[in-house]
C-alpha cells in the first residue's frame, strides 16, 4: 500500500493514502483486486478522482470512457459498501445540454451531448443504485494546479505578447482545484467529527456566477498582476473565439452550464464565493 500522509486541511488523525496505478490493478473483469487494496488501508472515506476527463478523446474511445466513468464508479461504490466507507465521487457539468438559461440544480434533467457527459451520467446512476454511502459532488470548469490548464498558460512569462484564443461563446463556471479540494476536506473532516452528515445524493459543488472563458482570462490576467504574480511585461494577448472556431472538435458541449450550488451550501452549511473572488485560490 502507498506510503500514509497526513493531509493539510485535514482533521489531523485523518490520514490519506494515495494508491498507485499499479496497487488499485483496476480491471473491472477482476473486482477482488479492488476490494483486497480497500481492504488493506480500511477506510472510511474513499475519494475517487479516476476518470476519462478528455473529452473529445472520450468520443473517439467511448469503451475507455465507459470503463472509467462508469464500471469503475459502480465498482468503487460496491467496494466501499463492503469496507463501510463512504465514496466520494466527482461529475460535471457536461451532464447538462446546456438549454437551461439559469444555474444548472441537481433535480434538473440531465441530457448529455457527448460521450464523455453520458459516461459520467451513467456512473451518477451507478453509485447511487449501489446502495452505499456517498456524495457525488459535480464540478465544473476546473483549473489551476499541476497539469497543464489555463491558469498556468496565463502565468506562463514565455507566453509574454502572444495571442491566446480563448471561447467567448460558452457559459459555464471556472473553479479553481485548490477551492474544491478544501470544500471537500471539509466535508470530510465534518464527517469524521461531527458524525452527524449530510444525505447521500448528488450535489452541486462550484462557485457562483457565470462567465466565459475570455472573461475569465482577462478577470485572472488583471488579478494576477495586481496580486503580483505575473509582471505587466509578460501580459499575453487575449483573444476572443467564437464559433466555429472555438468548437470545431468531436465533442458537443453544452452552451450554458453554470452550476447553482445552493443545495451544496443549506446541506453543508458553507457559503460559495463568486468565481471572480475565487481566482485567488490559483494565485495563493
Ligand atoms: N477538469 C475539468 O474541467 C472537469 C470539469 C468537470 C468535472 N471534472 C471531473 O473532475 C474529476 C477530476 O478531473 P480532472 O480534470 O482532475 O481529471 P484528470 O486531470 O484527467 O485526472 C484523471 C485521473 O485519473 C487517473 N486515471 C486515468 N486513467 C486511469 C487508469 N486507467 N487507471 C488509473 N488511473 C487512471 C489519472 O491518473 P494519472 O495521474 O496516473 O494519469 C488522473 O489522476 C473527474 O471526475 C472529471 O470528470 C473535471
Amino acid at each position: 500500500m502507498a506510503a500514509a500522509l497526513r493531509a493539510p486541511g485535514l482533521a489531523p488523525d485523518l490520514v490519506l493514502h494515495a494508491p498507485s496505478r499499479t496497487e488499485l490493478a483496476l480491471d473491472p473483469a477482476r473486482p477482488a483486486a479492488l476490494r483486497r487494496c480497500l481492504d488493506a488501508c480500511a477506510p472510511t472515506v474513499v475519494v475517487n478522482c479516476i476518470a476519462a476527463s478528455d473529452v473529445d478523446a472520450c468520443e473517439r474511445d467511448p469503451a475507455l470512457a465507459h470503463a472509467l466513468n462508469a464500471a469503475l464508479p459502480a465498482q468503487l461504490a460496491r467496494a466501499a459498501r463492503a469496507c463501510d466507507a463512504r465514496l466520494i465521487h466527482f461529475s460535471t457539468d457536461y451532464v447538462f445540454d446546456g438549454t437551461l438559461r439559469r444555474p444548472c440544480r441537481e433535480d434538473d434533467a440531465a441530457r448529455p451531448l457527448s460521450v464523455y457527459g453520458a459516461s459520467k451520467l451513467a456512473g451518477e446512476q451507478a453509485i447511487a443504485a449501489a446502495d452505499a454511502r456517498h456524495w457525488i459532488f459535480r464540478v465544473s470548469w476546473l483549473y489551476g494546479a499541476a497539469r497543464a490548464n489555463l491558469a498556468e498558460r496565463l502565468l506562463d512569462p514565455a507566453n509574454a505578447g502572444c495571442t491566446l484564443g480563448l471561447d467567448n461563446d460558452r457559459v459555464g463556471v471556472p473553479n479553481p482545484v485548490q477551492l474544491v479540494a478544501h470544500e471537500v476536506a471539509h466535508c470530510i473532516t465534518t464527517q469524521a467529527e461531527e458524525g452527524d452528515t449530510p444525505e447521500d445524493g448528488l450535489y452541486h459543488l462550484s462557485c457562483r456566477g457565470a462567465t466565459t472563458w475570455y472573461a475569465f482570462g482577462r478577470a485572472f490576467l488583471r488579478e494576477a498582476v495586481r496580486a503580483g504574480r505575473l509582471a505587466p511585461a509578460h501580459l499575453p494577448r487575449l483573444q476572443p473565439l467564437t464559433e466555429p472556431a472555438a468548437d470545431a472538435r468531436p465533442a458537443r458541449r453544452p452552451a450554458w452550464s453554470p452550476l447553482d450550488p445552493q443545495r451544496y451550501e443549506c446541506c453543508f452549511g458553507r457559503s460559495m464565493p463568486r468565481w471572480e473572488s475565487a481566482i485567488r485560490w490559483a494565485l495563493s
